[in-house]
């Protein structure tokens, strides 16, 4: 089993670059397999979860040629095919392959999607949004002879049923309309991706406005990753260093930004670079929230903080609850206690400890503990890791940080 050795104690200084975004490049990735052309994908990470997205459009016969960071899909030559379960049920984001297979062949068999089971994870709104186009839905088959436009309105934000919609709108006949829908910007970058591949879509209030289109290859620069950015900006209070993170003043990461300078942390922003020094002053207040609300997805690297300055509060009003992997952080020292959709976490005394990565971001959380506590700790699973985070051993070491991964 692969692991993480860390050796905490030490300062984090110096500058790192976030790799590309890795929840924009997922969806744009299976996206493409709706489209009929080559791609061009500049700056896609070499993470985990896309080697895999990749795999899995290969299977329906998508060519992929892989230089430095750019991608280049050709999807002339799909075909339908039922995809490799083990690899569907490994990543979150083979979801997409509802709104993509609906639309390029009229057909897609459910599978089971993976990713970080923090807590049940449906998807009841990617089917509303097929049958509102007219879709059949049966209990292991969604087909579309021919889908219609219509107004598709969701109770809530939702990241994944959006990006379904918006590419099964593009090969409803006429014109239909999304409200409700999620705006995260890596929603936003899919929009970006799919108007380059010829696609009619309208931001509007609340929503997207789309028209039927024959879509060709597009072209994309994928935005650097804002969890990835946010991590390591956590980590400099974590190890009361001084981290620049550079190109992140872009990634609309306000309400983060908000949020811990509440709590005291320095940040000074010049030109397209971030860095975050000092250490918190008071408790920490997280409120999570859809976008542009607090992400989720750096919900858990704030725990560590907490626990070594004043303690504080975390709302979790995304997933209805993302706390498991307070018991991995409990090795520890991490004090907690936990009531349905909120945190308590207390200031501890943080020593090495020998623990599991229980998921994606917790992992992160995880080595954030390992690499203040001083003496050796290990984490293990630490593969789960780098489904999120590039060349994240090379980059801790950059920064001065004594740590290593071993597969
Ligand atoms: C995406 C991200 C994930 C992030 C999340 C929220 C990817 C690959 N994953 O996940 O890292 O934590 O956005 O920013 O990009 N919901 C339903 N029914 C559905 C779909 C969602 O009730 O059919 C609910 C969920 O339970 C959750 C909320 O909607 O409470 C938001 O989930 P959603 O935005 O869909 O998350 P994902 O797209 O799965």
């Amino acid at each position: 089993m692969s692991y993480f050795k860390v050796f905490g104690g030490k300062r984090l200084c110096g500058e790192i670059e976030p790799s590309g975004s890795k929840n924009a490049s997922l969806p744009i990735i299976f996206a493409s397999l709706a489209t009929c052309g080559i791609s061009e994908l500049k700056n896609v990470p070499d993470i985990g979860d896309v080697r895999v997205a990749i795999k899995i459009i290969e299977s329906f016969g998508a060519k992929v040629k892989r230089a430095g960071n750019t991608l280049c899909i050709d999807t002339r030559n799909v075909f339908y095919t039922m995809p490799d379960k083990a690899l569907t049920s490994s990543i979150r984001a083979s979801s997409y392959l509802i709104g993509s297979c609906v639309a390029r062949f009229g057909v897609f068999h459910l599978s089971e999607f993976g990713g970080c089971n923090f807590c049940n994870r449906p998807i009841d709104m990617h089917l509303f949004a097929a049958a509102s186009l007219g879709a059949e839905i049966s209990s292991c088959e969604i087909s579309a002879i021919r889908l219609a436009g219509a107004k598709i309105y969701f109770d809530k934000p939702s990241v994944g049923a959006t990006i379904n919609a918006l590419i099964m709108a593009l090969s409803a006949c006429g014109e239909s309309e999304i409200f409700g829908a999620a705006k995260e910007p890596h929603v936003k970058a899919l929009v970006d991706y799919l108007i380059s591949a010829g696609a009619d879509i309208e931001e509007i209030p609340f929503g997207y406005k789309i028209r039927k289109s024959e879509l060709h290859g597009g072209t994309l620069e994928v935005l650097p990753d804002m969890i990835e950015a946010g991590t390591y900006m956590l980590l400099a209070p974590m190890t009361e260093g001084r981290i620049t993170v550079r190109n992140a003043a872009k990634l609309e990461l306000d309400s983060f930004f908000e949020t811990i300078t509440d709590a005291g942390i320095g940040i000074s922003i010049h030109g397209e670079d971030v860095t975050v020094y000092g250490e918190p002053q008071r408790p920490f207040l997280v409120t999570t929230a859809p976008h542009p609300g607090y992400p989720t997805d750096l919900q858990p690297q704030t725990a560590p903080l907490m626990s070594k300055y004043f303690g504080g509060i975390i709302n979790e009003n995304v997933w209805q609850s993302r706390f498991s992997y307070l018991d991995s952080l409990g090795a520890f020292g991490v004090r907690y206690k936990t009531m349905s959709s909120r945190a308590e976490v207390y200031h501890s005394k943080l020593y090495p400890a020998e623990t599991f990565a229980p998921d994606l971001r917790g992992g992160a959380a995880a080595v954030m503990c390992a690499l203040t506590a001083r003496g050796e700790s290990t984490i293990k699973n630490a593969e789960i890791i780098l489904r999120g985070y590039s060349d994240f051993e090379s980059k801790l070491r950059r920064l001065g940080a004594n740590v290593l991964y071993k597969e």
